[in-house]
């Protein structure tokens, strides 16, 4: 076995970009083969005490419609009317058909509670990295959404989860549009973020 080199790796990393669903390809598929070699990868993220404590719900073809109504119908019922607004309440009924395949990954509690819950999240969030990245290796754009209707009751109900589990996003994936120029993106210089210790 050959692995990647520390370059190439880095390429990848460094080229993962988030591509909004307005971006994607609506009408070419994405093959279910594909879609579970992303979430095996996804499923050998580091997690502590081995819970593997995801679950993800692909959703494609004409469930996205389901989900697009589930969006906005709970959002409009579980928004306070001060903080309703119109453009985020068309959007949640228009992004799920605007990507091919949708996934909400979800964390799932187990073990009584042994591993502590900011733990079980951050597993599931290295996940979500490897689906990305896994993704941008295709050739296949992708886009971590997280509007705050994921956290309602509602739409636990909706998915079909228990309380104690989250939706931790909704990753968007899609071929990108022929002659998408792919976008850019800064980071701060990266030794404004070490404090090397010696001695
Ligand atoms: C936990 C998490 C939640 C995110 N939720 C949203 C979101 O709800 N809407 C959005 O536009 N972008 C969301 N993003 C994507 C970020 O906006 C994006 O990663 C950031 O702008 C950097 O761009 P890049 O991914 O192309 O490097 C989310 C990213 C993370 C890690």
């Amino acid at each position: 076995m050959s692995l990647p080199s520390l370059t190439d790796t880095s390429t990848l990393i460094r080229h993962r970009r988030s591509i909004k669903p307005v971006d994607m390809d609506a009408a070419r598929t994405v093959e279910p083969e594909l879609v579970t070699e992303l979430i095996e990868n996804a499923t050998w993220a580091p997690n502590h005490g081995m819970t593997e404590p995801w679950k993800f719900h692909v959703y494609s073809g004409a469930a996205r419609q389901g989900l697009a109504e589930g969006l906005s119908s709970i959002y409009q019922r579980t928004t306070p009317a001060a903080d309703f607004r119109e453009d985020k309440f068309k959007k949640m009924g228009e992004n799920p058909l605007l990507a091919p395949v949708i996934i909400a990954c979800v964390m799932e509690r187990s073990g009584g509670g042994k591993i502590p819950e900011m733990e079980e999240i951050e597993a599931v969030s290295c996940a979500m990295q490897n689906m990305m990245l896994s993704a941008t290796a295709a050739g296949l754009g992708s886009f971590w959404s997280s509007p705050p209707v994921l956290e309602t009751t509602d739409f636990q109900n909706w998915l079909g989860i228990r309380s104690e589990d989250r939706c931790m996003g909704l990753l968007y994936l899609g071929w990108p549009k022929p002659g998408l120029v792919w976008p850019r993106s800064m980071r701060q210089p990266v030794s404004s973020k070490i404090t090397w210790h010696h001695d």
